[in-house]
């Protein structure tokens, strides 16, 4: 049951369905620009991956993300294998995990799939990280405060052993970087970062960061879980040591699955800080006595697989790859910032999350002039909008199959008449 809303609703919300049409029939393609017919439609009608309950607005990518039709299906496929033949057909299993790896390797545009390794979340391989390296008393961290906790608390939980974490204000200086730089001496041995910032939407220019620590000698790692999905990535263009993700979010996976990255020079220099038999070089030797670590990443997967987050993230990052990240981004930069122009021309609303072009990503932080936060996120998520308080006021993050429809209607149930 629906509370009663203490806002004016739009009068047609409630009673507001979709047009039947289906979008099958359009091609999203990177290489072929949509005509502006197709791009009305597309901001108009709902995605026909994403079946979404006709009441809900589903604005909370950067939290998690719905999986599209063919995620489920998967995993019904991967259910229904199962119970039918139970690990019969492992052999197609371990060509799913390592097409995964594949996927990932182009998402990422990383040198080789060997560079992958399947992780539990972000928070594990950052620890992967902050445990593997070998501290010296008096090293130091640099990063900023407005991480989110899985890059903060591996770090400062180093500080038993002299390692001290630096938390820059990114708005200390001319640019987020240069905030950064300007905590690094010769004691700093590791720069760790968002790709975007959870509660802000601020996006880094990581290719500066990148060239700035590979010129110092300093370690590059980055937090990329608001990015992958949503924008274009480059490991090698950012020159990163470490990068990693978890899928729940802008990659429509399950939780409970995610990628880290490593370079073969960075992951030389991590002690290993779990063991098991899928690390071995010869994996599936289990009676060599004798064994080496795995000269890939999969040195870090200790145990069996998560096969079934394998299934579904393999098929949620099947829809992206087709559709191409380029066109992804350009459809998710297009929702945000026609959420910023909205929220900057309604008087009641007060847009948080920085402008600047070079910045934009799917995060939209906002506040109402005269609402308390607590009361406009109750109203927006009794009404159907899925969204999150964060960042001193709600965010908004869409998805490339969000319609600019569903933001105006969401923006809507802001107002007080
Ligand atoms: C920037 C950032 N890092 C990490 C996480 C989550 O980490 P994990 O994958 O360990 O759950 C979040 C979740 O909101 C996040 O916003």
């Amino acid at each position: 049951m629906r509370t009663k809303p203490t806002l004016q609703l739009l009068a047609t919300y409630l009673s507001y369905s979709m047009p039947k049409t289906s979008l099958s029939n359009i091609t999203i393609s990177p290489k072929v620009e949509a005509s502006n017919q197709q791009k009305n439609l597309m901001n108009t009608m709902k995605h026909p991956e994403f079946p979404l309950t006709d009441d809900l607005i589903y604005l909370n990518h950067a939290a998690v993300a719905p999986w599209p039709k063919r995620t489920s299906a998967a995993v019904i496929a991967f259910a229904e294998q199962n119970s039918r033949y139970g690990s019969h057909f492992y052999l197609d299993w371990l060509d799913k995990e390592n097409g995964l790896r594949s996927q990932l390797q182009t998402l990422l545009n990383a040198p080789s799939a060997d560079d992958i390794a399947l992780v539990k979340n972000t928070s594990e391989a950052l620890s992967f990280v902050a445990y593997g390296l070998p501290w010296q008393h008096g090293d130091n961290i640099v990063s900023s405060n407005e991480e989110f906790p899985s890059n903060r608390l591996p770090w400062q939980s180093l500080a038993d052993q002299g390692v001290e974490f630096r938390q820059a204000d990114l708005h200390s200086a001319n640019t987020p970087e240069d905030a950064l730089f300007a905590l690094v001496d010769d004691q700093t041995r590791l720069l760790t970062i968002s790709s975007i910032q959870f509660a802000s939407g601020l996006r880094m220019d990581l290719a500066k960061i990148g060239k700035f620590c590979q010129r110092r000698g300093i370690l590059f790692c980055i937090d990329a879980i608001q990015s992958l999905g949503a924008v274009e990535f480059d490991v090698q263009a950012y020159q990163a040591d470490f990068v990693m993700a978890d899928g729940h979010k802008w990659l429509f996976g399950p939780e409970g699955l995610g990628v880290f990255y490593s370079t073969p020079k960075a992951r030389e220099r991590l002690k290993l800080t779990q063991y098991g038999w899928h690390m071995m070089k010869d994996t599936h030797n289990y009676e060599n006595k004798a064994w080496e670590i795995h000269p890939g990443a999969r040195r870090f997967e200790c145990g069996s697989p998560n096969m079934l987050g394998i299934h579904a993230l393999s098929a949620s990052l099947s829809l992206l790859l087709e559709i191409g990240m380029a066109s992804i981004e350009a459809q998710v930069l297009e929702k945000s910032a026609y959420l910023m122009e909205s929220i900057d021309n309604n008087d009641q609303l007060v847009l948080l999350s920085a402008k600047q072009q070079r910045l934009k990503s799917g995060i939209v932080v906002f506040k109402h002039r005269s609402l308390a936060n607590e009361v406009l996120y109750k109203t927006l998520q009794d009404n159907g909008v899925v969204c999150a308080l964060r960042g001193g006021g709600i965010r908004f993050s869409p998805h490339f199959y969000n319609t600019l429809t569903e933001i105006d209607r969401a923006l809507a149930l802001t107002s007080i008449k």
